[in-house]
């Protein structure tokens, strides 16, 4: 089996909402595949759908060979899930709460143990495996949900934003071990996140989702170079815009407040006759194209939910828009 995962015109409408509309993807067995996207963009319902939980309105998918609509419970048996929202139980201990979830999903009982304390110490639980859930932090509800959704070694490993809230640690942590996880035992992995480095490092293919649709779909360092080059910022009232247009390698100007953006190939070379051109310049910043200016640029949006802090950089991403 080559596809993990094969979706044909999978769609989902909630009442006037088309949450997904018509999405075509096929993942191959042991994929890191990123679903990316803004908040509300059809990432959950996407997920939700592959797992069983929403039925399709439209379309269909198969999981692991198996057909989401005539055969669910065979999908259900072969994925692990880790959902946005915490679904761990709160009246049992978090040791019973893997220990039920080992025996429905039919880990051995060999070795159920040892699949229990590996999971434990990867997610550094195993000093509150005997507390009830109810009394653990946010993060830590976390972290045993994921200690969940790898115990069984799954197939295909769904995970909605499975490091939202941890500390950076952990985060780093974890995602090396779904790394190995999906090397070493060719675990297909479907996550999102809003990390975009996160995703950047460790998907081989991302999609990215606005709106239901699938924007653009590739490896992110295909993706990154769709964006022709690096991104250089100015805090300039100074320079004539039209100048830039001199520079070959300049493949986009654009203006915001009192900063201009440029799209650079090799903006190192080029820098010093950039900031000729410019005058005076309060500040400079340069950058290599990220999986967020690949968004902005299909877009036209700004993918990150988080608002708030940010220096110069922050801002201009959030408030800039191009086309
Ligand atoms: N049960 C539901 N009933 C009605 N509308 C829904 C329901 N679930 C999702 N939607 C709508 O479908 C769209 C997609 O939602 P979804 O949860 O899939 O987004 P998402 O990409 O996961 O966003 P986020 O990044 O915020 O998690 C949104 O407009 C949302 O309001
Ligand atoms: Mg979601």
């Amino acid at each position: 089996m080559d596809n993990a995962i094969k979706t044909i015109n999978l769609t989902k409408k909630f009442k006037d909402i088309t949450a997904v509309e018509d999405l075509n993807v096929e993942i191959k067995q042991g994929e890191i595949f990123g679903l990316l996207g803004p908040n509300g963009a059809g990432k959950t319902t996407t997920i939700s759908m592959l797992c069983t939980i929403l039925k399709p309105t439209e379309g269909s998918a198969q999981v692991n060979g198996y057909d989401i609509l005539k055969e669910p419970e065979k999908v259900r048996k072969s994925i692990g899930i880790v959902f946005q929202q915490p679904s761990v139980d709160d009246i049992l201990t978090g040791l019973e709460n893997l220990r039920l979830h080992a025996m429905w999903y039919g880990v051995p009982k060999e070795t159920r143990k040892n699949r229990i304390d590996e999971v434990l110490e990867l997610v550094g639980l195993q000093s509150r495996q005997n507390s009830l859930v109810k009394t653990y932090s946010g993060g830590m509800r976390r972290r045993l949900e994921l200690a969940r959704g790898l115990l069984h070694l799954p197939n295909v490993l769904f995970l909605d934003e499975p490091t939202l809230g941890l500390d950076p640690q952990t985060r780093e942590h974890i995602w090396k071990y779904i790394e190995k996880m999906s090397r070493e035992r060719e675990m297909t992995i479907v996550l999102t996140t809003h990390y975009m480095e996160e995703a950047d490092n460790l998907c081989d293919r991302v999609a990215i989702i606005d709106q239901g649709k699938i924007v653009v779909m590739d490896a992110p360092d295909s993706l990154k170079e769709k964006v022709g080059g690096d991104i250089v910022y100015l805090k300039t009232t100074a320079a004539d815009t039209n100048k830039f247009k001199e520079i070959e390698e300049v493949s986009k100007i654009e203006k915001k407040d009192d900063c201009i953006i440029l799209t650079v190939k090799n903006a190192g070379e080029h820098l010093q006759e950039i900031l000729e051109i410019s005058g005076k310049v309060e500040r400079v910043e340069v950058r290599s194209a990220s999986l967020e200016d690949v968004f902005i640029n299909y877009t036209g949006k700004e993918i990150r939910a988080e608002t708030g802090e940010g220096g110069i950089v922050q801002r201009i991403i959030k408030e800039r828009t191009v086309r």
